[in-house]
């Protein structure tokens, strides 16, 4: 961790639900700004979503944008790469000031190796499932990962509705993670009304897009700090909650 982490709220487990927006549901237009509104507003992780136009059918940045983004991002930086293949841009993400570096199991042969690598840059490491990916693809990994991305839509797209199968799905991950200190994170179609369930199952961080930005703007950002707080009090309801 360098100096200007140590600030940042960071990646160990409590049983204090984070919220982490995803600017794939904010103006692009206006990401800088968009960053420091809804940290301002309470976010606890800046979620950035990178599609590549393959391993997933959408297209959004690259590492460029990430490094525009830093400094706008206090908190930390969690870039979901839904890359195929990724070990090729790690290095560039992490320059880019990348704090968690999530790369998805489905998108190389050898997740082992890609995960040592971003460790040996000094980052967190996450694993994404999507949601047909059974909880085997990491058990064999568990001793190098910092967080797994459990997905609750198909990635590609923000704005599509949870899948309810998913809940169990967390819940078997919460079992086989057994007490190490590696952060269950949710990732699509999370809202108020999905949260209890998954953070009783055991999530800790929440993405949310569309649940955050919905209403609001850089010029109303008030209603971004009442879209997190109503997925944050959701959420603490749950704790301790065992379902
Ligand atoms: C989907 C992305 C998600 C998405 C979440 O591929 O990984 O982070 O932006 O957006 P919502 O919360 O709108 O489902
Ligand atoms: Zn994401």
């Amino acid at each position: 961790m360098d100096g200007a982490n140590k600030s940042r709220k960071m990646v160990t487990k409590t049983r204090d639900v984070l919220i982490a927006p995803s600017i794939l549901a904010a103006d692009f237009a206006n990401f800088g700004a968009e960053c420091e509104a809804v940290e301002a507003q309470g976010a606890d992780w800046v979620h950035v979503d990178v599609m590549d136009g393959h391993f997933v059918p959408n297209i959004t940045f690259g590492p460029d944008m990430c490094k525009a983004l830093r400094p706008h991002i206090g908190t930390v930086m969690d870039v979901h790469l839904m890359v195929a293949p990724v070990d090729p841009y790690l290095e560039a993400f992490a320059a880019a000031g990348a704090d968690v570096l999530t790369v998805h199991a489905e998108a190389g042969p050898h997740l082992d190796r890609t995960l040592q690598a971003i460790r040996a840059l000094g980052k967190r490491a996450g694993v994404a499932l999507n949601p047909a990916t059974p909880l085997s693809a990491i058990e064999n990994v568990l001793d190098r990962i910092d967080l797994v991305c459990v997905m609750t839509v198909n990635p590609g797209f923000g704005g599509q509705s949870f899948i309810p199968a998913m809940v169990e799905k967390v819940r078997r991950l919460d079992a086989i993670i057994a007490g190490r200190d590696i952060l269950i994170e949710v990732d699509g179609g999370v809202t108020a009304a999905t949260a209890p369930d998954v953070v009783a199952a055991g999530a800790d961080v929440l993405v949310a897009g569309s649940a955050v930005f919905k209403g609001g703007s850089v010029a109303a950002p008030e209603t971004y700090g009442e879209n997190i707080a109503a997925i944050r009090q959701a959420a603490q309801s749950a704790i301790g909650v065992r379902i």
